[in-house]
């Protein structure tokens, strides 16, 4: 993947400036950047004065390596910015969530309506007996109740840990333990691809085995499939909010004091608990939605397909959005849910003007064909962006003509579940683009692309990316295990952040981006861990041993192949085929559907050097079909002719 993307990198020259139009309305120009460089705690000590604090703050940055703390004598409510702020601003009838779920029912929701819902929510998490600092885990798929439970639990200093509705029960209960959640906001189930899909039969099955501390599970009604009952466990969410109180009166919390959890693969099987706090974490989320989407809040009607499982779904749809009184849409289903033209067809119908998406979903589009995207009007788009993965230059340039009238800005954002908000991303009314880089840092930002040995690399030359100064919304460890967070991101440069992706500066010193460097695959910009897969593996009867790689793929841009050996009597009873077919389906239930590998190939054995270790560049590369490099480290040098000659 490096090889190729740097190429791509080295040989693209076409640029696109802002027209003067778009610039002369930006919120941003290039002052913005001087005014971060001339003073950075200032500079981002203004930005978290654009929030509302129930007490000010009068310290920015306290930097103990790796620890750092932001604002934090200062109090502030998240769900209060994120609500109260506009209804008290006389802005309560502005429509904050048009949403469509996936059957095509409708409802808009103002600003004043959200903040009721989530004062009652609240009042419905405090009966419960849901405290500050308690952790609450939502599996909740894209709906409003999924915002609200969000909002909700920051309102009273909850944690939550949304787990993305993706993922298998035992990925569902692992969360659970880790974070020592005590309640559960699920749904009965939701639309996906013309179907329901259930939803609280994963949570009941998560729970099923005591040893857990959950006292309690809310229930979204949205599925009407039918469900199991635990009575003195279950509530219905539609009851329980009719009993309560609808007022609720916001609280100031430490800047400091936890928001949220959120779980990613890491190089080794166990998810990392993620953890953020408040003022940093909202002040950045808000900062750079606004900025970076040139959003005018009276007039953009803006739209991130991301689902609130993800990072840019808590970022990007519920905080930053939320935080600048932002008007969006939020849909329940699949995009190509009743067929392709769904997304466009949403654009058009509620006017959509800045539009977020990953880029596997514009190859997907690009594969189908433009017709479905012209079929409807999108002459409202006026900001494109596009998050979680590389965009090959070919993608950008058809998302520009095809999907952006050949105009509108494409922002291709940097960042990562840790970083919290982007970090690389250029600005609409100000940067030239350049198709497939992400260029240039945030104000406020402290980029470098450096060696193995931590030195700086020149123009024109690649390395890792390193974040050289602490920023605002920067996770401050791992849940539970700090000793994780110092080795993971710190241990290899100081103080100096490491964030596991290959990076290039070209001869403008704009940055791009290469991939992962370590053992995470990105899978339709989904970060999945080999070790993970290969733990699902191995957990099978029938598995003797795995080894899992990333291979390239046109649509989604990484793909999970797995090698396996079978143990000899399962080698014996079943056919290839059988096995194979037997073991993709055994990690979508494991682990969940995203980890499926696309193709399981049964093979006799597995190349490792002398050593034992398995030589994971050498199954990458059989994977994608290339010629093998250097093999003269291999133990055995028939091991790859036998695995050549069952890839099919
Ligand atoms: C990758 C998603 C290239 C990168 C917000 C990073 C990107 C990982 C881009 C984080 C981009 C994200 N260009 N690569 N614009 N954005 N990545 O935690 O490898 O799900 O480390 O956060 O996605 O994935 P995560």
């Amino acid at each position: 993947m490096t090889d190729h993307l740097t190429h791509l990198a080295d040989a693209e020259q076409r640029t696109f400036a802002p027209s003067d139009a778009f610039r002369a309305q930006a919120i941003a120009d290039e002052g913005i950047y001087r005014e971060a460089d001339a003073d950075r705690l200032g500079f981002w000590a203004d930005r978290a004065r654009d929030l509302h604090w129930h007490r000010d703050f009068t310290e920015v940055l306290d930097w103990q390596p790796p620890h750092a703390r932001w604002f934090a004598d200062g109090q502030l409510n998240v769900a209060y910015n994120c609500l109260d702020r506009h209804v008290e601003a006389g802005l309560g009838d502005r429509v904050a969530l048009h949403w469509e779920g996936e059957p095509g029912d409708q409802r808009t929701i103002t600003y004043a309506e959200l903040t009721d819902e989530v004062k009652r929510l609240a009042n419905v998490l405090r009966a419960h007996g849901v405290g500050d600092g308690d952790r609450v885990a939502i599996y909740l798929p894209m709906l409003p109740e999924a915002v609200a439970a969000m909002l909700a639990c920051a309102r009273i200093g909850a944690i939550h840990s949304v787990v993305f509705g993706g993922f298998s029960a035992s990925n569902l209960r692992m969360r659970i333990d880790d974070a020592k959640a005590t309640f559960v906001i699920t749904a009965d189930g939701t639309w996906r691809k013309g179907k329901v899909f259930p939803l609280k039969p994963v949570v009941d099955d998560a729970l099923r085995e005591p040893g857990h501390d959950v006292s309690g599970v809310l229930v979204v009604r949205r599925g009407e499939n039918e469900v199991e009952w635990f009575e003195g466990r279950d509530r219905w969410y539609h009851e329980a909010m009719a009993e309560v109180e609808a007022d609720h009166e916001a609280q100031g919390f430490d800047a400091e004091h936890p928001l949220f959890i959120l779980y990613t693969s890491g190089s080794t099987g166990k998810p990392k608990g993620i953890l953020h706090t408040s003022g940093g974490y909202l002040t950045q989320a808000a900062f750079t939605h606004r900025t970076v989407f040139d959003l005018h809040p009276e007039t953009d009607v803006y739209w991130c397909t991301a689902d609130v499982g993800w990072i840019t779904g808590h970022s990007y749809v519920v905080y930053g959005p939320l935080a600048n009184g932002a008007t969006q849409v939020l849909y329940e289903g699949t995009m190509d849910t009743p067929g392709p033209e769904r997304p466009w067809e949403l654009i058009e119908r509620y006017g959509v003007t800045i539009f977020y998406t990953a880029p596997t979903a514009i190859r997907t589009f690009m594969k189908l064909g433009r017709q479905h995207v012209q079929s409807s009007d999108l002459s409202s788009l006026r900001v494109l962006g596009t998050v979680g993965e590389p965009i090959n230059p070919e993608a950008w340039m058809w998302y520009r003509e095809v999907v952006g009238s050949n105009l509108t800005p494409i922002v291709d954002t940097w960042w990562q579940t840790e970083t919290g908000a982007m970090m690389i991303a250029p600005l609409p009314g100000v940067t030239a683009l350049k198709p497939g880089s992400a260029q240039v840092p945030l104000p406020g930002i402290a980029i470098d692309v450096v060696d193995d040995a931590g030195t700086p690399v020149t123009d024109g030359s690649g390395g890792l990316l390193v974040v050289t100064e602490p920023w605002p919304s920067m996770l401050r460890t791992i849940w539970g295990d700090d000793d994780r967070y110092r080795e993971t991101y710190w241990e290899k440069f100081g103080d100096r952040y490491f964030a596991g992706d290959g990076a290039r500066k070209d001869d403008d010193g704009d940055i791009w981006l290469l991939g992962r460097v370590d053992d995470v695959m990105n899978v339709s910009g989904h970060r999945l861990s080999t070790a993970e897969i290969e733990s699902s593996l191995v957990a099978h009867e029938s598995t003797a041993e795995a080894a899992v790689v990333g291979a390239s793929d046109e649509t989604t841009g990484q793909a999970v192949v797995a090698f396996v050996i079978l143990k000899a009597r399962f080698a014996d009873a079943q056919s290839v085929e059988e096995s194979e077919a037997t073991l993709r389906e055994h990690v979508g239930t494991d682990i969940g559907k995203i980890a499926r590998p696309r193709q399981v190939f049964i093979v006799p054995d597995l190349p490792k050097t002398r050593s034992g270790k398995i030589m994971r560049r050498l199954l990458r590369d059989l994977a994608e079909g290339r010629d093998l490099g250097d093999t003269t480290t291999l133990a055995d040098q028939g091991v790859v002719e036998a695995i050549r000659s069952q890839l099919r």
